[in-house]
């Protein structure tokens, strides 16, 4: 018996042992070395080819076979580990430059909704959703309909209640939303639901409680036998939406020429319950809001009969609300345009 099985044994130990290392190699670097002593000129194989020199000629024909085979076996391995480390590392190159063009760019901040937008649009669902139509008017308005429309006569010392920014051509700015009460009678008529949100505007000297430009929210329902109780139900909604619980409301006699009888209606003060802190200043009741039965002047105004229909109307100051809301005790950082002020929200 010649060596021959012994080194047909050898032979197939070493070759699942570089076959192995040749899996276990995790890099490029890795592997050189590992083929180099498997199948360089003074390598493993080498070696067995050397050894089989010394074999009878008809066993070396057999052995030699299998040691062809063996590097043929191992020479494809080392090729399809290269060709992974190939792929890997293309792989890693093309995620490493992915761009995707259709994200927006990374860290572009997002902008949002100013404050009083955001209150607007909360009072602009509720009343959409009990029927109300919301409609927008002018900013610069005529005499009319900021006054005369609105009971407020030409020598009536009501105008002089509110500072007009007069332009030169008779029209001025509209001093509150409720001409766009006159504009929804005249374009829709009775019956009618509407609320205007919109931008008011006061020759006022500005400090932390006035300023020139501010915004109102208002209301007007008219209908056949409105009553204030329909006035009270429907304001306890809103302002029971907007401070997101229960409020108590109570109405005290107000002065408007285009209602009668007129109300200003305050919410007991949310801060204390009613107990007296400064937020109420000691009354325990803060001021929300104008309201009132509609004129029976004003409809007539617009060509509504009213011994036919009656209606109640309201105006809400939007950016008190949301100074209330926010506790923001300085008027003029709403509109100053200031971003540290405005990301806040
Ligand atoms: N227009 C009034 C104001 O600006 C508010 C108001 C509106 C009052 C509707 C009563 C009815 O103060």
């Amino acid at each position: 018996m010649g060596d021959s099985p012994m080194l047909e044994q050898s032979l197939a130990a070493l070759e699942s042992d570089a076959l192995a290392r040749i899996q276990a190699a995790r890099s490029p670097e890795e592997l050189e070395p590992v083929r180099i002593e498997v199948l360089g000129r003074k390598g493993n194989l080498a070696q067995v080819s050397k050894e089989m020199g010394r074999l009878p000629a008809e066993e070396r024909a057999a052995v030699g076979k299998l040691l062809n085979a063996a590097k043929q076996a191992l020479e494809e391995a080392i090729e399809v580990r290269k060709r992974e480390f190939a792929q890997a590392a293309l792989q890693a190159r093309l995620e490493g430059e992915w761009l995707d063009l259709t994200l927006p760019p990374p860290g572009a901040p997002r902008g949002h909704l100013h404050p009083i937008t955001q209150i607007q649009r909360e009072i602009e669902e509720l009343f959409v959703s009990l029927g109300f139509a919301v409609l927008d008017g002018p900013e610069v308005e005529t005499e009319h309909h900021n006054f005369d429309a609105l009971n407020i006569p030409p020598d009536h010392p009501a105008r002089d209640l509110q500072d007009t920014f007069w332009l030169k051509d008779g029209h001025l700015l509209r001093t509150h939303t409720s001409p766009v009460q006159v504009r929804g009678m005249e374009k829709l008529g009775p019956p009618l639901r509407m609320i205007a949100p919109g931008r008011v505007f006061r020759n006022e000297s500005v400090d932390a409680s006035h300023e020139h430009t501010f915004y109102q929210l208002e209301g007007m329902m008219i209908d056949r036998e409105v009553s204030v109780a329909h006035l009270t139900y429907f304001m306890k909604t809103m302002l029971t939406a907007i401070f997101r619980r229960e409020v108590t409301v109570r109405l005290r006699p107000g002065y408007f020429p285009f209602v009668e009888p007129g109300f200003e209606l305050d919410i007991r003060c949310l801060i204390c319950g009613g107990a007296g802190c400064p937020v109420c200043k000691q009354s325990g009741w803060v001021e929300q809001l104008g309201c009132g039965l509609v004129h029976p002047n004003v409809l007539r105004l617009s060509g509504i009969d009213p011994e036919e229909w009656n209606g109640f109307a309201f105006g809400l100051g939007l950016t008190r609300l949301v100074m209330m809301r926010y506790a923001i005790d300085d008027i003029r950082l709403l509109q100053s345009g200031d971003l540290r002020f405005s990301h806040q929200f």
